[in-house]
């Protein structure tokens, strides 16, 4: 059920019914993670309950610190939950598999590999003869435009280049979710807004559900189907928001009014009006008297 304070109509409501009779891919059930550290219990997440349907692209939104990444890294198998389950599929996870696919916002292609080389690795770990790792990884470099550096080295591209290519690498294993944490975080806005206008195009072409980590507003308005809103201490489902926005979408729609309604209740979900004071502190007056600026 949508907020209230969101744009409804028949269309947005036969979009989502649809999505929902989609298998599910992805089921989180009351997911809590504690760490403890200097004596101090700290929860992390809080009893966090989501499902993800098959190609959705779910974006997952919350301020700085609210377990974000805690909760994808516990869903690739690379952390486990203090309690509760994450199933893929109907299976249990149980550490990392081939079926889920990540990209960082950090590179983590291996400098010492070609964009090739690197898009081969998992494919031959695997168990893929190297002559089918090879034509694949081809194919998958194609897909993300990067034909013409094969045979380059990551030092020679371009922050984008690089994310391009981690894409290519999480996607050449056919995972059944792509999770993202902050993958476009470190880019400047303009590879930026191209990264994520790719990312949707290749949403459309690749049978693959998407888990999208982001702590920005616009990106997760323009990207997503639904969005999941976390909030803070301890992190738990605020709100799951039907993101409203007709699609194809295109960055004209940035001004569009559903688009702006639906940021604003996001903008008030994350940074409730009363929190935005407590985070100014006071700073003493150092110029002179006749210099103000408002
Ligand atoms: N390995 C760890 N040990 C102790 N505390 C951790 C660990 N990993 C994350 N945390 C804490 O859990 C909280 C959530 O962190 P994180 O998932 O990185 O948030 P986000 O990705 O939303 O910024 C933070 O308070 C962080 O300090
Ligand atoms: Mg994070």
């Amino acid at each position: 059920m949508n907020s209230q304070y969101l744009p409804q109509n028949q269309d947005v409501a036969t979009r989502f019914a649809k999505l929902k009779d989609r298998p599910v891919v992805l089921d989180v059930r009351n997911l809590t993670k504690g760490f403890s550290s200097g004596g101090n219990q700290h929860t992390a997440l809080d009893r966090i309950s989501f499902q993800v349907f098959r190609r959705e692209f779910m974006c997952v939104l919350g301020p700085s610190g609210c377990g974000k990444s805690t909760l994808i890294r516990i869903i690739a198998g690379l952390d486990t939950p203090t309690s509760g389950e994450i199933l893929l599929d109907g299976n249990q996870v149980q550490g990392p598999g081939s079926d889920r696919g990540m990209v960082f916002q950090s590179y983590t292609l291996f400098p010492w590999l070609t964009v090739k080389k690197n898009v081969m690795f998992g494919l031959r770990m695997s168990g893929q003869s190297l002559s089918v790792a090879e034509s694949e990884a081809l194919e998958w470099i194609d897909l993300v435009g990067l034909k013409k550096f094969k045979n380059s080295y990551p030092h020679q591209l371009s922050g984008g280049m690089k994310q391009r290519v981690a894409i290519a690498r999480a996607l050449a294993n056919r995972p059944r979710i792509l999770l993202m944490d902050e993958p476009f975080g470190a880019l400047d806005a303009q590879s930026r807004a191209q990264m994520q206008a790719y990312l949707l195009d290749i949403w459309k072409n690749v049978d693959v559900t998407i888990l999208f980590i982001t702590h920005d507003l616009d990106e997760a308005v323009y990207l997503s189907d639904r969005i999941l809103v976390l909030g803070t201490n301890p992190s738990r489902v605020s709100e799951l928001i039907e993101n409203p926005v007709p699609r194809p979408r295109n960055r004209a729609q940035f001004t569009s009014a559903t688009f702006r309604a639906t940021h604003h209740h996001l903008e008030e979900l994350i940074h409730p009006p009363c929190a935005e004071v407590q985070e100014r502190f006071p700073i003493p007056r150092m110029t002179t008297i006749g210099d103000d600026v408002e």
